[in-house]
């Protein structure tokens, strides 16, 4: 039966670091409440620039060159590219289409999937999916979100926690080997849309709106929901949880992260956090870490790794893989 593997992976993170500090003189706050509060240090923000080189396709493309380089392979044979994003680069083509024609790949499908910080989750098991169907040697599965694009920079309980940047890995086809994704748990419930959404959108007030979020709800669901769909596909595939080498949950707040280990009684030391220095990237948050986790060896060949991630929706889900 074929299976897909995760052949390379890749990042991009915007130049300008953006400092808690920096916010002190914009907004009521301190390094010292953004830091105890979520863990967070710092992020990356793309610049604005007239075609800047950090705009969200030609982020989503450089993670997706550096992928597919790590992969071995050639953007010739890539034949499918699926983008997970919240902040498209336009309301139409895809952003995965413009990344397409960035990268130079000539042939097979590219579209976007919007499950907000699920969507690489998301787009990683359409990925499978079309692989396991057998149309598909080698797809590019991208998050990416300019998240300052889009957050409400006066809103001090929510501009804080979010940075820009992309990941990407390359999947591909496999007939043999213990290497693969293993297994997906994917859910949504719409009647929790008021917690976490934009106050617009192109159809009906004309722009993508900004950020709004109730904080304390998004926390609660965030623990619950990533817990319960990590123990449910624990259960759906036979692995128990000390099979599991490394854990790479969404990364958007360091005690959200914790609590989640602690209520899955997951040794925090085999979790991967990176955002400290990354902040809430969204759809980009869980490639970036993954990739990150790689290129300092701390994930290696023959790993099982788990992934949990929730977002606006509220769509959250998990995945299961051999390195
Ligand atoms: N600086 C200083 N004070 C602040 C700030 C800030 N940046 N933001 C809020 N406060 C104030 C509040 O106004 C409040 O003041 P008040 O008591 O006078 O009303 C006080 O701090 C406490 O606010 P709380 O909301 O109770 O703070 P809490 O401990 O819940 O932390 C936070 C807030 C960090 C937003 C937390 O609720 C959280 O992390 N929620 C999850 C949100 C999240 O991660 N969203 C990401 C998108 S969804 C996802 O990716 C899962």
């Amino acid at each position: 039966m074929l299976k897909s593997v995760i052949k390379g992976t890749g990042s991009f993170l915007p130049l300008r670091v953006m400092t808690n500090k920096e916010f002190e003189e914009t907004i009521n706050t301190t390094d010292e409440w953004i830091f105890s509060r979520t863990g967070i240090k710092q992020r990356h923000i793309a610049s604005d620039a007239e075609k800047s080189l950090e705009s969200v396709a030609n982020m989503a493309a450089n993670a997706g060159k550096m992928a597919i380089d790590n992969s071995g392979l050639s953007v010739d044979d890539i034949d499918l590219i699926i983008v997970a994003t919240t902040t498209p680069e336009k309301t139409f083509p895809a952003t995965a289409v413009i990344a397409q024609s960035i990268l130079g790949v000539k042939q097979g499908a590219a579209f976007d999937i919007q499950a907000v910080c699920a969507g690489f989750v998301f787009a990683l098991s359409v990925a499978d999916c079309m692989i396991k169907a057998g149309g598909i040697k080698n797809a590019l599965v991208i998050g990416v979100d300019k998240m300052s694009s889009i957050v409400d920079w006066s809103d001090r309980s929510s501009c804080v926690l979010f940075g820009d940047g992309a990941g990407a890995v390359v999947l591909s086809a496999a007939a043999s080997g213990n290497a693969g994704l293993i297994g997906f748990d994917l859910n949504s419930d719409g009647n929790f849309k008021d917690i976490l959404f934009t106050d617009g959108g192109v159809s009906s007030t004309g722009n993508s709106g900004k950020l709004v979020m109730t904080g304390k709800e998004v926390f609660k669901h965030a623990i619950e929901k990533m817990s319960n769909s990590f123990i449910t596909l624990l259960e759906k595939t036979g692995i128990t949880s000390a099979e599991i080498d490394w854990l790479v949950p969404h990364q958007a707040n360091e005690r959200i992260i914790d609590s989640l280990a602690e209520k899955l009684s997951f040794p925090i030391e085999k979790v991967i956090k990176t955002v400290s220095m990354h902040a809430n990237t969204s759809a980009a948050s869980i490639p970036l870490a993954l990739h990150s986790a790689i290129s300092s060896g701390t994930i290696t060949s023959g790993d099982l790794v788990a992934s949990a991630a929730i977002g606006g929706g509220l769509s959250w889900g998990s995945c299961i893989f051999r390195m």
